[in-house]
């Protein structure tokens, strides 16, 4: 069985973590391939719910290998405070792999990640200040510090002194903060040497030799397309690629290996931080939304904005992710409404748009142009099957289908692992 991409269709918190668990145990190791602990992923197993941050979700799969590939930005704390907590809750964290190539958030990234963005003021991207941005821009610098950087002290002690030379600076005599000490910094990331040595290997070699064996490899996406450094609203974005290109580069798996990409969809929108959003509501329509779907964010607790469903937007995660499948989520947040509106299309200066416009001053500029669809009143969190939808959420369902360019393959109705209507199989 070849690779299968899982990446995110909107802004994020599409329920990818779920998508993924899903997949459930005939997948034999997930790759978390971009990111850190900006992402929060929400997966609930009966009575359990996990929250998720930087270890791939099939760390609740017995069975599965989980695998932290190069294109993850790893904060070593984080690291072990999370698999000290799903160990406490008798979760098995043993088969865990961590790339050497992967980059480790360092303190002073962590501080000028918050620092930057209070410097910004109302130009803030309102990053979730775990010190992603600065760790990104360090690796692309080649002034990171990678995995395999902490087994070798003399070269860690190089790589951090050389580092701190320039941002001790722009710490105190931009930001006015405290100087980092190198000796205190080498010795935190020495400190998680050890524990971590056993969790190290090539991991783009681990999965090729899977994948030759047959095996089925899930590579998961932090992020989703439009927080994508290159594909985005950028500069309201995070600091990687969470396309499916970046499972390529991310993981070490060639493209030619990809035999899937799903992408996951929210029956409406969110997003969480700065930046444009067509369809956002700014009334009671937007707090329905907000309370019922329960959005609030995973990692930092922010509410996330809510809108409508975006068809345009939806249509190019299609294109710039390939994608072959949608998991399209939440549809039960959707019941008890009168009408559904769907944005299909802009109007940019007064011109109708389809596509996402080309430059982000037009798509600030975006009004959503809404067609309405009928509603449903019924509890649908027991369907389990298309049939067992009301005609109008099932008319709804191929409505979106026919409007985004690739088949939907489940839907959610609840967060629940069962709370799903299966369509096609994902994996055959
Ligand atoms: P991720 O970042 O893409 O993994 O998504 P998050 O976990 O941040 O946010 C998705 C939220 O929606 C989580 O709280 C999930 O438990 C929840 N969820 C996922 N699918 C469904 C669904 O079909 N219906 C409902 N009501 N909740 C869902
Ligand atoms: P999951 O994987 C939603 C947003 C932040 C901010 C921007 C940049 O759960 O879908 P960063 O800290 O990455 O530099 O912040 O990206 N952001 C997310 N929004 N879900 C996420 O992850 C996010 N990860 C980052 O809110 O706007
Ligand atoms: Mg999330």
């Amino acid at each position: 069985m070849p690779a299968i991409v899982l990446v995110g269709a909107q802004w994020g918190d599409e329920g990818k973590g779920k998508a993924t668990d899903l997949l459930g145990s005939r997948v034999d190791a997930v790759v978390k391939f971009n990111g850190g602990n900006n992402a929060g992923h929400t997966i609930v197993v009966g009575a359990e719910k996990y929250a998720l941050h930087l270890l791939p979700s099939g760390i609740l799969t017995p069975g599965c290998i989980p695998v932290i590939g190069n294109g993850v930005v790893v904060d070593l704390g984080v690291l072990f405070e999370e698999i000290d907590a799903l160990e406490a809750r008798g979760v098995d964290t043993s088969k865990l792999v961590v790339s050497g190539s992967a980059h480790v958030i360092t303190p002073y990234n962590r501080t000028l990640d918050k620092v930057t963005e209070r410097f910004l003021g109302s130009s803030k991207i309102g990053t979730t200040g775990r010190g992603i941005g600065p760790t990104y821009a360090d690796k692309m610098s080649r002034t990171g510090i990678r995995v395999q950087d902490l087994f070798d002290e003399d070269l860690l002690r190089a790589k951090v002194s050389g580092a701190l030379n320039l941002k001790n600076q722009v710490l105190v005599k931009i930001y006015n903060r405290r100087a980092f000490v190198v000796d205190e910094v080498v010795g935190e990331l020495l400190g998680y040497a050890q524990r971590l040595r056993p969790m190290v290997a090539d991991t783009a070699l681990l999965l090729d030799q899977m994948l030759s064996d047959g095996r089925t490899v899930v590579l998961e996406a932090g992020q989703a397309t439009l927080l994508d450094v290159d594909h985005g609203t950028y500069p309201f974005v995070t600091s990687s690629n969470a396309t499916a290109g970046g499972a390529c580069t991310g993981s070490g798996i060639a493209p030619t290996r990809i035999s899937r990409v799903i992408a996951v969809v929210k029956a409406y929108t969110t997003r969480v931080g700065e930046g444009p959003f067509p369809t956002e509501l700014f009334d009671e329509a937007g707090e329905r939304l907000r309370d019922v779907g329960a959005e609030f964010g995973t990692t930092t607790g922010r509410p996330r904005r809510c809108g409508w469903f975006d068809a345009p937007i939806a249509r190019y995660a299609t294109r710039i992710n390939g994608v072959t499948d949608f998991v399209l989520t939440k549809l039960d947040v959707l019941t008890g409404l009168e009408q559904v509106p769907v944005c299909v299309a802009y109007e940019v200066d007064g011109v109708r748009c389809d596509e996402l416009p080309m430059t982000q001053t037009e798509f600030a500029r975006a009004k959503p142009i809404y067609e309405m669809f009928p509603g449903w009143e019924e509890d649908i969190s027991k369907a389990r099957a298309l049939e067992d939808l009301p005609r109008t959420a099932r008319d709804y369902v191929s409505t979106l289908e026919a409007m985004i360019n690739a088949p939907i393959s489940a839907v959610g109705v609840g967060p629940g692992r069962d709370e799903t209507i299966a369509i096609s199989d994902l994996l055959d």
